[in-house]
C-alpha cells in the first residue's frame, strides 16, 4: 500500500478528490497533507477528512529555498510518504527536491500542457482563442511544468466564457483526472489516462 503526501497552498479541492478516491482496493492511502500557507482552507478540510497535516510556512525562509525545502522535508518525513502529489501547491521546488523524488512526485496543471506552462491559463487560452482547454497531471521535473504527462482532459470552450467560468470548467474535470492518474500510477501502470476519451488523431478521426 503506497502512502501519498499532498502538498497544497489554498482550497484543497484537488486534495479532497484524491483523499476521497483512496479508498477499498485502491493501491494508495493518504498519509499527510501539507501546507505552505498556514490557515489554507485545505488544511481543515483534510482534518475533517482524518488526515493528519502540517503547516510550512515560506515566508519565514525569504529566499532560501532550500532552507524551506529542509524544513518541508521535515515535516513530510512524519509520515513517510512514498509519493507525492502537488495540489494546487503554488511554490516552485528546486532541481534539489524534484531529484530527491524523481518519479515519485506528481502535479497538477490547468491546462492543456505543453501550451501555458506557468501562471493565467484560462485568460491564455481565451486570449488566443483555443476552442478547448484542459487540465494535465504531469510528473514533476526540475523543469516547470514540463515533466512527463501522465493523464490530460479536455473541455470546451464556450461562447461569452471568462477566465473564472473557465476555469470552474476546468477544475471540475481535474476532479477525476487526478484521481485516475493516482490511482494508475500508485499501481505502476503508467499508461497516459485522457478524459473524455483519447486524443483524436486524423487518422482514427475517419
Ligand atoms: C487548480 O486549478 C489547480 O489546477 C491549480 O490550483 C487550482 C486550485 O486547486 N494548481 P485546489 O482547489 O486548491 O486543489
Amino acid at each position: 500500500m503506497k502512502r501519498v503526501g499532498i502538498l497544497i497552498s489554498g482550497g484543497g479541492s484537488n486534495m479532497v478528490a484524491l483523499v476521497e478516491s483512496m479508498t477499498g482496493d485502491h493501491p494508495a492511502r493518504p498519509a499527510i497533507v501539507v501546507s505552505n500557507v498556514p490557515g489554507a482552507g485545505g488544511l481543515a478540510r483534510a482534518a475533517a477528512l482524518g488526515i493528519p497535516t502540517a503547516t510550512v510556512d515560506h515566508r519565514p525562509y525569504g529566499g532560501d529555498r532550500a532552507a524551506f525545502e529542509a524544513a518541508l522535508g521535515t515535516a513530510l518525513s512524519e509520515a513517510s510518504p512514498d509519493l507525492l502529489c502537488l495540489a494546487g501547491f503554488m511554490r516552485i521546488l528546486s532541481p534539489d527536491f524534484t531529484g530527491a523524488w524523481a518519479g515519485r512526485i506528481l502535479n497538477i496543471h490547468p491546462s492543456l500542457l505543453p501550451k501555458y506552462p506557468g501562471l493565467r491559463t484560462h485568460a491564455r487560452a481565451l486570449e488566443a482563442g483555443d476552442a478547448e482547454a484542459g487540465c494535465t497531471v504531469h510528473e514533476v521535473t526540475a523543469a516547470l511544468d514540463a515533466g512527463p504527462i501522465l493523464g490530460q482532459a479536455r473541455v470546451p470552450v464556450l461562447p461569452g466564457d471568462t477566465a473564472d467560468a473557465l476555469a470552474a470548467r476546468v477544475l471540475a474535470m481535474e476532479h477525476r483526472l487526478y484521481p485516475a492518474v493516482l490511482r494508475r500510477f500508485a499501481a505502476c501502470d503508467r499508461r497516459p489516462v485522457y478524459l473524455p476519451g483519447p486524443p483524436q488523431t486524423p487518422m482514427t478521426a475517419r
